[in-house]
């Protein structure tokens, strides 16, 4: 049965983590839409969410605002982390982002709630540069992908917990990203139900900004 099982992931368009409307649109997006499943060990998940929890916590979630983008969710912004926390962005920084590029300095901290989820957007270029690379923590969940001029070319990459996740270049600008629901949380056929999310997620800085420039973004750009 496994050796049938890691077949079938074989046969899947794309990886076992990207799956996508066709052989071109993941051709054209293998090196600009990238998972990187079990990025953390277990031991990292827990120093993460351990540290979060009590930051999270504080606040409440939030629903339904008029036009926003996430729907069930609290958030913060966190500049200040413990030196385990920073050795894991450190690989983060590493794994995704260019020697030059430079980052946003504070990390934007998402928790999702069960029935939480993202609307297709793109991140507004004002206050984010070409990469951003999100961890997952606690639920699998599965993130779309939309041409946003033709909207039948799309990606789904699978988020389990640990992975690493890098939206760059293409897949950053010319294609929308959302976070499915529970009820729509799919993967092809496979079905990946959703709990309680928390990402933690790195951007560049515009191109053009210095690290000095004045403005933060707001937490959800
Ligand atoms: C965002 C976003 C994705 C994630 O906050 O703009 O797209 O992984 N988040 O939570
Ligand atoms: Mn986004």
């Amino acid at each position: 049965m496994a050796g049938n099982g890691r077949l079938a992931l074989r046969t899947l368009p794309g990886s076992g983590w990207v799956r996508g409307s066709g052989p071109a649109v993941l051709r054209r997006l293998q090196d600009s839409a990238v998972v990187q499943p079990g990025f953390l060990s277990k031991d990292e998940e827990e120093t993460l969410s351990r540290e979060l929890e009590p930051e999270l916590r504080r606040r409440r979630y939030e629903y339904d605002h008029w036009d926003a983008a996430i729907h069930g969710f609290r958030e913060t912004e966190k500049s200040r982390w413990s030196e385990a926390s920073r050795a894991i962005l450190q690989r983060v920084q590493s794994a995704a982002f260019d020697p030059g590029q430079t980052l946003l300095s504070r990390v934007h901290v998402l928790d999702l709630e069960p029935q939480g989820y993202i609307k297709p957007h793109v991140d507004s270029v004002k206050f984010c540069g070409a990469t951003i690379a999100g961890l997952s923590l606690l639920s699998p969940s599965v993130m779309r992908l939309v041409h946003t001029q033709e909207p039948g070319q799309w990606l789904e990459l699978l988020l389990e917990p640990g992975s690493l996740y890098i939206l760059r270049g293409s897949a950053r600008y010319d294609f929308s990203h959302e976070i499915l629901r529970d009820e729509e949380s799919f993967f092809g056929d496979r079905r990946i139900p959703r709990s309680r999310r928390i990402s933690v997620i790195c951007r560049s800085l515009p191109e053009g900004l210095g690290p000095g420039q004045p403005g933060q973004p707001p937490p959800a750009c």
